[in-house]
């Protein structure tokens, strides 16, 4: 693992490396990179290999797709890590959790020749917009899996997640700065209405491209109805039994429980080391309840519905 006092240092030994700092009028904002117009997490890889990250990122676009991949595509902390373990069971028709982690299947941290890598059937996924992917997706009309979550879980989500990541890419302002940055785009993978809106209009353009959009308060609300609509998307045969099964093993609890005990973590060190480390934090629907003053919520509402009331995303931000 490199050492997290190295990266300051190491980030200025990679090739062609220009770093944003975010920043507010505070000081308060994450780092990242600028990549076909969005801002981007530096890839571990990068720091790694010292890698030049735009080639890397570019290599994406030119990767051979196979018939049988299948990409989650989703705005971070929209649930990839529960609908990849969903799928890899799914896939291989075992209820076995997979050792490596979710990130060692994402395109832009491990580029062309980590996904060249994989063996087959491969479960890949990434935040990227569609222009970023494989071109052969399109081609190839290879299956893409979208879930969506509530914008004001997602803004708390991040927020954890930023808060607890390393300097110099973690985020040191408060929560309300954050949400600022979040609805004007001012983080990695930039906002998450450009992200829907985006993914949008590109499937417009390539109605072939076969997908299946799932929500995330509609799969805890009814974890075995979305496995079972995963396993009819894929073409698998799942029993009903064996579809409770994968929903009941992968739970909330019994993943956080399995990244604990079982995973083989990042290879390189993002979280603080007083973090709770983890992916898994809580899991629910209407957390942001816990965030927001009334006031802070009422102008959230004002700017997401200012963007996207026109859009045909509808979301449920309390549990049902
Ligand atoms: P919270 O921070 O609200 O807890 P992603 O995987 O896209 O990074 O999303 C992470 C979010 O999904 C986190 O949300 C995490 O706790 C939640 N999550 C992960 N596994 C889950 C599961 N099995 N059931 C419900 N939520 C899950």
């Amino acid at each position: 693992m490199a050492a997290l006092e190295d990266l300051d240092k190491l980030l200025q030994t990679i090739p062609g490396l220009e770093v944003l700092d975010l920043n507010n009028s505070k000081g308060h904002g994450c780092k990242s990179i600028v990549y076909d117009g969005l801002y981007l997490f530096i890839p571990p890889l990068v720091l790694l290999e010292r890698r030049n990250p735009f080639e890397s990122l570019q290599s994406i676009k030119e990767t051979e797709m196979k018939d049988d991949d299948v990409i989650i595509c989703a705005y971070p902390k929209c649930g990839t890590h529960w609908l990849w373990e969903v799928i890899e069971m799914l896939k291989s028709g075992v209820i076995e959790y997979r050792k490596e982690t979710k990130e060692t299947r994402m395109m832009e941290a491990i580029f062309k020749d980590g996904i060249d890598a994989i063996p087959t059937p491969r479960v890949l996924n990434s935040h990227l917009p569609l222009r970023m992917l494989p071109k052969q997706i399109v081609e190839k009309k290879v299956k893409c899996i979208q879930i969506v979550r509530n914008p004001k879980d997602v803004c708390v989500s991040y927020f954890n997640h930023y808060r607890d990541m390393v300097q110099p890419f973690g985020f040191e302002g408060d929560f309300a700065e954050f949400t600022e940055a979040f609805l004007t785009g001012k983080l990695c993978y930039g906002s998450y209405s450009d992200y829907l809106l985006t993914w949008k209009a590109e499937l417009e353009g390539s109605p072939a491209v076969p997908v299946l959009d799932l929500v995330y308060e509609d799969m805890k609300h009814d974890p075995v109805k979305s496995v079972k609509d995963v396993a009819r998307f894929l073409g698998v045969t799942a029993t009903d039994m064996f579809c409770e099964e994968v929903a009941h093993a992968c739970s909330f609890k019994k993943m956080k429980q399995i990244d604990k005990d079982r995973k083989l973590g990042i290879p390189v060190g993002i979280w603080r080391e007083d973090a709770e480390q983890t992916f898994y934090r809580k899991g629910e629907i209407g957390d942001w309840k816990n965030w927001f003053t009334v006031a802070e919520s009422e102008r959230f509402d004002q700017m997401w519905n200012k963007k996207m009331k026109d859009s045909g995303f509808k979301f449920s931000y309390t549990p049902f």
